[in-house]
């Protein structure tokens, strides 16, 4: 069976480094609320001249390295963000220039907090389906760009960043234990839409937006909905929880990482926390908890990981991958 195998992972954080305390000068907040809510110290933040295509391109950039591929190995490029650099086309289309990729597929998925499992799972779909050999992943976001920087409850939640993988559709030898994606499962529900959305931005409403959010709301909704989808993916396939080598969430307050942890049966000791240093970069935060882990050794070849994200829609959605 043909399966898309992880060969490589990067990441690109802007290096404006934002303490609480930096906020807590501008905004009614502090160190210790944000800290004790959240989870959260800093975030990075872009600057003016830097865009979601600069951070995804570098990202991309390094995850090649890591795989040993030249960019001309790629033939599909599907990149989740919820900022893209223009309306169209595709942000996914000016990392693949800049690469220097000239053939194959390249396109955006949208689907904000969620859009790196979405983005995973269309392009394991597409390798299997004989679309490409060699898959990029990625997830980049400027949220900073949408952020209403006076409302102290959003504005203290999110960073920019970037994170990339590279796939490759690979044939599991005989007798070998499946490397790669095993298993995806995505869920949509669109009746919540007014409980985290931009109000506004490009496209058919002419104007500039800013993010808006009932957070006890989406915090209610993202416990219910990652518990739901992580239990349906182990039991799907046949994976008992205990196999979980780590668990890599997306990055949105670590109030709700301990508690899809704890419904899972998971200890801390085996989840994969970078939101105390990036906060919620969106659909970037996956791939970048993902290199972060890959890097310093915690996560290694033959591991199983099970990602899991919720976002605005609302969309959620896990995956079981065998690094
Ligand atoms: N600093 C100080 N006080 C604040 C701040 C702040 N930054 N933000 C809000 N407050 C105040 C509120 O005004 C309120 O004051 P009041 O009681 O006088 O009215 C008080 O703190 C409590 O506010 P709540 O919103 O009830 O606080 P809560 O404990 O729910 O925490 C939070 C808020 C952190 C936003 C939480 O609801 C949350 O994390 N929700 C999930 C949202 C999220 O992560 N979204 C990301 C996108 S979706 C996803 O990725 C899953």
């Amino acid at each position: 069976m043909i399966r898309s195998v992880l060969l490589g992972t990067g990441s690109a954080l802007p290096p404006r480094r934002v303490a609480n305390d930096d906020l807590a000068q501008s905004l009614d907040t502090s160190d210790a609320w944000i800290r004790e809510r959240t989870g959260i110290a800093a975030r990075r933040i872009a600057d003016a001249s830097t865009t979601t295509a600069d951070l995804a391109t570098e990202a991309a950039a390094r995850a090649l390295a890591a795989a040993g591929l030249a960019p001309s190995a790629i033939d599909l490029v599907v990149l989740a963000t919820a900022t893209p650099d223009r309306t169209f086309p595709a942000t996914a289309t000016r990392v693949q220039a800049r690469l220097g990729i000239t053939r194959g597929a390249a396109f955006d998925v949208a689907a904000v907090c969620s859009g790196f499992v979405y983005a995973l799972t269309v392009a394991d779909s597409l390798l299997k389906a004989g679309q490409g050999q060699r898959a990029l992943v990625i997830g980049a976001e400027t949220f900073s760009r949408i952020l209403d920087w006076d409302d102290r409850s959003t504005a203290v939640l999110f960073g920019d960043g970037a994170g990339a993988v590279v796939l490759e559709a690979r044939a599991t030898p005989e007798g070998e234990a499946p490397r790669g994606l095993l298993a995806a499962r995505l869920r949509a529900d669109g009746r919540h839409e007014d409980l985290l959305y931009v109000d506004g931005g490009p496209g058919s409403t002419g104007t500039v937006g800013r993010l808006r959010m009932a957070g006890r709301e989406v915090f209610r909704h993202a416990v219910h909905n990652l518990a739901e989808v992580t239990g349906e993916i182990l039991a799907e396939a046949a994976i008992p929880v205990e196999a979980i080598d780590w668990l890599v969430p997306h990055q949105a307050n670590l109030r709700i990482i301990e508690a899809t942890a704890r419904k899972l049966g998971l200890p801390m000791s085996r989840v994969i926390v970078t939101v105390d240093e990036h906060a919620n970069t969106s659909a970037a935060s996956i791939p970048l908890a993902l290199d972060c882990a890959v890097r310093d050794g915690r996560i290694r070849q033959g591991q199983l990981c099970l990602l899991e994200a919720m976002g605005g829609g609302f969309t959620w959605g896990a995956v079981l991958l065998r690094i």
